[in-house]
């Protein structure tokens, strides 16, 4: 394999694709990218052109894929070092990689709230791979909306009201339950340190500059933003709340349908997510690398 690229290295975002088809799912975000075979893909050029692709959209879909474990490292180290998630146990041979399951018993899902991977952490990480495995036969969907674009549609004023802001991110999953009980409801992935989670915590400007394209983002979200730096709980959470319900609206968004085969990697510097629980009594089984931990600036 080549020299991994980093996103900087990317051609600016203006020319057409020549390696692959790109076929927008929305106007704000994402892509389903076909022509590609990520697990044997070693043509640097092409995958100059996917890191252009994944600045362009933020959300790739690559539907039909084979990947083993090793072949989503390979594909993550692409776009950053590895990165661990906190709570969830990986892998025994790829321990940045954790199992997503929701069995056909069970009432809730992981990551079924608007958010950005673990932004709670000093150094968030830049990406996230997720594979399919197992898919329900229809249901469990993944919402993304785009931050750039929330940010984009606020008033001036809004604007300047908010670029300053800092915001306290904590990992407690404060207004959720609380993180021990949240992970303890899903039962098939095992757990570890849930106990400390209010011990782990950053603060993170509520509009971020994504390093490659210069655009700025919202980054806040209910499940992660505990208050801004500054005021009280009780002060911030009007603005708070304005901003986590605006983020979302539905011209920001587009959907994902999953098939065993789909691996999607969005950016988590201009995107929230949210897992659609729709799907009781079926299973859902998916593998989740994060990668490029990245101090949001
Ligand atoms: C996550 O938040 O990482 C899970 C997303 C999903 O399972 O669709």
């Amino acid at each position: 394999m080549g020299q991994p690229l980093t996103e900087a290295q990317a051609a600016p975002a203006s020319a057409p694709y020549k390696a692959f088809e790109v076929a927008p799912l929305a106007g704000a975000l994402g892509a389903e990218i076909s022509g590609v075979d990520l697990a044997t893909l070693r043509d640097d050029v092409v995958w100059k052109e996917i890191l252009r692709a994944f600045v362009e959209y933020s959300v790739l879909v690559f539907p039909g894929q084979k990947l083993e474990a090793a072949d989503i490292m390979a594909v993550g180290s692409r776009f950053g070092p590895p990165s661990y998630y906190p709570f969830v146990v990986g892998m025994p041979e790829f321990p940045y990689i954790f199992e997503i399951i929701k069995e056909a018993s069970e009432t809730r899902n992981f990551g079924g709230a608007w958010h950005s991977d673990s932004s709670y952490l000093p150094s968030p990480p830049l990406g996230t791979l997720l594979y399919a495995l197992e898919t329900p036969s229809h249901g469990g969907d993944t919402l993304f909306t785009s931050t750039y674009a929330a940010y984009d549609a606020l008033s001036e004023g809004m604007k300047k009201l908010v670029d300053p802001l800092v915001g306290v991110f904590s990992a407690e999953l404060k207004y959720g339950g609380g993180r021990t009980h949240m992970h303890k409801s899903i039962g098939a992935m095992e757990i570890h340190d849930t106990d400390k989670a209010a011990e782990i915590g950053a603060e993170h400007p509520l509009v971020r500059t994504h390093l490659v394209s210069g655009r700025k983002a919202l980054y806040l979200s209910r499940s992660h933003t505990v208050s801004i730096k500054g005021m009280s709980e009780e002060e911030s959470k009007p603005i708070l709340e304005y901003l986590i319900a605006h983020q979302v609206k539905p011209e920001f968004t587009c959907r994902v349908r999953w098939a065993p085969g789909t691996l999607t990697v969005w950016d988590n510097r201009c995107t929230q997510h949210n897992a659609v629980n729709d799907y009781h009594g079926q299973r859902r089984r998916m593998r989740r690398l994060t990668v490029g931990a990245q101090r949001p600036g």
